[in-house]
């Protein structure tokens, strides 16, 4: 065994530690928020649920872009596993500052009575934190969707909000800013000297592949080994449904699966850059897909959360498929045999099963461009806005001739069956047909007629049908609006 096996080494906050998996008897799959909490100086960091949804887990990791330029972000760490910060810094409220030298977030939470019993509020001090490094002066839009994942049951909320408003002014200028240059040089030293990790404990093998390559070779040798690519629907798997996940492939630390390509037809997206990052990209070549991200999770998720993970699940209720389908994306899947391209209207074969071979892994999405005559709308129904699962989704486009005939037409639905499926007597009524009120009302009649969906806690089987039946009546609403 190589002197390096068995161990991660992360910042956290200035120091540096080690850990050796076997040594310390510690399961890969120990949650960040675990490790902290055991550490006597990082009790700061509270659990709440341990599912991503209430923010008090919530710490700021700091990486470095290609040029070496870094950045801060917000997760819950409750759905990071350990290996996963190999390589990173890894802020805490104990490091943002102390009583005696406080950050001005935290300032600003003592100024603005933004907080009363106190358990939200390292959470709550961590997002304030990533927002003050990354953004000057945000607006209030801006700050809103930075504490969304954030949960306060005493303030009200108010409070909490000036004080953001009131510190975010400073440029990110902190203690943080006079290190950086220093932290990005230990940060580069550690994956230098331990460029990809490779755990084995008596009952689990973990693996944190540096490149593609050394990720698909794993893959032909692991076959049945859980991918990850940001891990917020697999750590679930650990915290919620205490499984033994025994082989791990974890995508986090391969750079080359991180990046956006604009290309003349289409954008090209790696399968592992986070979905908030693919938000801020596509805001005007594909707002459909921007809108269904902009309420997708909370920005906690959203920084985590990747294409290749909401694809790859196949989840009938994922938020990027029905706006990725209605787009007509493609995937590009690897294996160590080459690439090859899939219709993303065709990945999903059935339930959580795809056309994905078990040597593969998606490493790329690409999304044509649209038409500016073509019209595309994404649409979420949830019980609430934010941080909820879709009880119905769609992904709607149509093409129409100058003299208002459907030309084209998609209409894609989450949510009303056991994969993402397209309303086909709908879409073969409506084609060649005007775009009218009349014929719509024809076509939800028909948008009944292709599902059967099921009733569950979300929603009975009934509400969902008129729900789809609405939706496709707002898209011809929205539509004549444009
Ligand atoms: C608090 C919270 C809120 C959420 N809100 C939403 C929401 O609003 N909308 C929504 O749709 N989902 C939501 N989710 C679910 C989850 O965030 C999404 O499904 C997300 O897109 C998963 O992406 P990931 O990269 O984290 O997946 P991972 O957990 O990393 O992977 C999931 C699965 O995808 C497969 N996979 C991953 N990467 C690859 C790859 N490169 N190649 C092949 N297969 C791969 C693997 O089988 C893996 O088991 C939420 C989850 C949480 C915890
Ligand atoms: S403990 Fe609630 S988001 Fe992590
Ligand atoms: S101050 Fe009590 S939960 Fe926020």
């Amino acid at each position: 065994m190589s002197k390096n096996e068995n161990i991660v080494k992360f910042m956290l906050d200035n120091k540096v530690v080690e850990i050796d998996f076997e040594k310390d008897n510690i399961s890969p799959t120990t949650t960040v928020l675990k490790y902290l909490r055991k550490t006597p100086e990082h009790k700061g960091v509270k659990e709440g649920c341990g599912e991503g949804d209430c923010g008090a887990c919530t710490v700021v990791i700091a990486d470095y872009d290609s040029h070496s330029k870094l950045h801060y972000k917000a997760y819950t760490s409750c759905l990071i596993f350990l290996p996963s910060i190999h390589g990173k810094q890894i802020i805490t409220v104990e490091g943002v500052g102390s009583s005696d030298n406080m950050h001005p977030v935290q300032s600003a939470l003592v100024e603005t009575d933004g907080s009363q019993c106190g358990y939200c509020t390292p959470g709550f001090t961590m997002s304030m934190f990533a927002l003050y490094k990354e953004y000057q002066k945000p607006s209030k839009d801006v700050i809103l969707d930075a504490l969304t994942g954030n949960l306060c049951r005493c303030t009200g909320y108010r409070p909490i909000i000036e004080a953001a408003e009131k510190s975010c002014v400073r440029n990110g200028k902190d203690h943080f800013s006079d290190n950086e240059n220093a932290t990005v040089e230990t940060l580069k030293k550690i994956r230098k000297e331990i460029p990809s990790v490779k755990i084995e404990t008596k009952k689990q093998k973990y693996f944190l592949p540096a490149t593609v390559k050394e990720a698909l070779e794993l893959k032909m040798k692991y076959p049945k080994a859980i991918i990850i690519n940001g891990g917020t629907d697999v750590a679930l798997r650990v915290t919620k449904k205490k499984e033994l996940l025994s082989e791990i492939i974890d995508l986090t630390g391969i750079l080359e699966l991180k990046y956006a390509k604009d290309e003349q037809n289409q954008m090209v997206f790696g399968s592992g850059i986070c979905l908030e990052d693919v938000r801020v990209i596509v805001k005007n070549e594909f707002s459909a897909l921007y809108d269904m991200l902009s309420i997708f999770g909370s920005k906690q998720v959203r920084n985590r959360a990747t294409f290749g993970g909401s694809l790859g699940s196949a989840s009938p209720i994922g938020d990027t498929a029905p706006v990725l389908m209605a787009y007509d994306a493609i995937l590009v899947l690897e294996s160590l045999q080459g690439t090859r391209e899939i219709q993303s209207r065709e990945f999903v074969t059935g339930y959580r099963q795809t056309q994905m071979k078990e040597n593969e892994l998606i490493v790329a999405v690409k999304i044509p461009k649209i038409d500016k005559s073509e019209i595309v709308k994404s649409y979420k129904i949830s019980k609430r806005k934010d941080l909820d699962i879709s009880t119905v989704s769609s992904g709607f486009r149509l093409k129409k001739s100058a003299k208002n005939i459907v030309e084209e037409i998609c209409l894609v639905y989450g949510g009303m069956a056991a994969t993402t499926s397209r309303s086909k007597q709908a879409e073969a009524f409506l084609l060649g047909k005007e775009w009218t009120r009349e014929n719509i009302e024809k076509a939800m009649k028909l948008v009944d007629e292709d599902f059967t969906p099921i009733s569950d806690a979300r929603s009975g089987a009934e509400a969902r049908k008129i729900m789809a039946r609405n939706l496709l009546l707002k898209f011809y609403n929205d539509s004549i609006c444009n």
